[in-house]
């Protein structure tokens, strides 16, 4: 569902809230309100009841918001929750201060407290929103939305639906089993439901017209699950990937995987006969295929036959690559790893096989430990960087599982993988690594501020992987 501004409380302006942005009072629109607290909603079939969930506004996955590419966006956020909160925008180039990570960027937004955020989106594509403390149980209790960045002059398409991609953990009864700090999860691939949805509900059912072209913007929010979604027999293309424009990729089989936290827009031309039945399903996973969504086509219209056509670039610093300095991170930890030069500050073997009891500390980047619940002090430096410079990352896996690994507020070139170049290097802002995987990333370091660099698997991050 999509909300446009005037679907909003309009909400006056503080002055307190004002002098906290750098713009002129005329130049401030009337803000998204953006209001976490508790809900329940329909997530399975209707015969198996309701579902207790954490939500904005009452709803799983939250309101859609949009903004035009360097229009600035305001939401104020609402904690109605029993427990402090805050919101990331994941993947938008923001200011350090708007960034949404407590005890870095912000104090965390106490229960009944509110705080405003407002920034100017660089970056035309499809985005998305979500707490930054405790997010392995804020999401996954179904704590995020998605932000659409609009182009100029937006391409030419029927539909523009968003997708977001969850997984959840529910009993017979419908609630959530509330296992969220679960050691084994974090230890192992994170937290994985037995029931997928889109939007919040279970293989739900979209109406589209024979021969209509949709922009389908994919967000993968889960805790831990990859999507590789396919939609058999019809004519997809990837047009973006983590919301940067990409060359249209035809969408083959296994070609597109999301990681937590990734994005990806399709276009999707459809065409349906009699004989066939147009379905979103994913096969990441050994075993059956999941049907994810199914698509009620009527009509006769026939599909375009263009091709996709493809999206402005944003503007994004390229890397210098030949004058770039190396740095080098290495992961490791969890179930069926080791943590050798990690050592949780050189604590010896079984003293750290007791704090990871303790502590609930798993894996480590390069040795550091880090949690969303740790503050500033906790939190040591991975790097320093230059403002203005450019670097090139190598990414090792050295751990038994796949890390979908996010930088805020730079997005990257992917440029190689286990000493590979791509002929054509990626920008992305999270990527996702294989066990005893490396993969080099490049961008220029332009955003001034302290910005997290961590594995979107939330149980991964709540263990350390920070
Ligand atoms: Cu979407 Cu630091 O995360
Ligand atoms: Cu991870």
């Amino acid at each position: 569902m999509t909300l446009s501004r005037r679907n909003f409380l309009q909400a006056s302006i503080s002055a307190s809230a004002l002098s906290a942005f750098p713009f002129a009072a005329h130049a401030i629109p009337s803000p998204y309100i953006l209001t976490a607290g508790k809900a329940r909603t329909q997530i399975l079939p209707k015969k198996y009841g309701k579902t207790d969930v954490w939500a904005f506004n009452n709803q799983v996955s939250g309101p859609v918001l949009r903004v035009k590419q360097g229009d600035l966006f305001h939401a104020r956020f609402e904690n109605k929750l029993d427990v402090p909160s805050s919101i990331h925008w994941h993947g938008v180039r923001v200011p350090n201060n708007m960034d949404g990570v407590p005890f870095i960027t912000q104090a965390p937004v106490a229960p009944q407290a509110s705080f405003d955020y407002a920034f100017r989106p660089q970056d035309a594509g499809t985005f998305w929103y979500h707490p930054h403390l405790n997010s392995a149980e804020q999401v996954g209790r179904g704590l995020s939305g998605v932000l659409i960045v609009e182009e100029d002059s937006p391409i030419d398409v029927d539909q523009d639906i968003s997708f977001v991609l969850d997984d959840w953990r529910l009993g017979e009864d419908g609630k959530i089993i509330e296992d969220f700090p679960n050691l084994h999860d974090r230890a192992h691939g994170g937290r994985f439901g037995n029931v997928t949805g889109v939007n919040g509900q279970y293989k739900p059912n979209f109406d589209v017209q024979n021969g209509e072209r949709l922009r389908l913007r994919l967000i993968n929010s889960a805790n831990a699950r990859i999507f590789s979604p396919e939609i058999p027999g019809q004519s997809v293309w990837v047009i973006a990937f983590d919301g940067q424009p990409i060359t249209p990729l035809k969408l083959e089989k296994q070609n597109l995987r999301l990681g937590p936290g990734m994005r990806a827009d399709l276009i999707v031309d459809v065409h349906k006969t009699d004989e066939t039945s147009v379905i979103m399903i994913d096969r990441t996973y050994p075993g059956d295929p999941i049907q994810l969504a199914h698509f009620d086509v009527s009509g006769k219209g026939t599909p375009r036959i263009s091709n996709p056509p493809i999206l402005p670039a944003n503007p994004l610093s390229v890397p210098d690559l030949a004058n770039a300095e190396h740095r080098a991170v290495v992961y490791e930890g969890g179930a069926m790893g080791r943590m050798t030069s990690a050592k949780l500050n050189g604590a010896s073997d079984t003293a750290m096989r007791d704090l990871v009891q303790k502590s609930g500390v798993i894996w480590a980047s390069n040795g550091n430990t880090y949690t969303s619940l740790d503050d500033l002090n906790k939190a040591k430096r991975l790097f320093q960087l230059k403002l203005g410079k450019s670097y090139i990352f190598s990414l090792s896996n050295k751990t038994s599982f796949q890390h979908p690994i996010h930088l805020h507020g730079h997005t990257y070139q992917l440029i190689a993988r286990n000493g590979k170049k791509l002929k054509t290097p990626m920008w992305q802002d999270t990527v996702l690594i294989s066990p005893n995987e490396t993969v080099e990333i490049a961008f220029v370091a332009d955003n001034p501020g302290h910005w997290m660099f961590h594995c979107h698997i939330l149980d991964h991050a709540a263990a350390g992987m920070a």
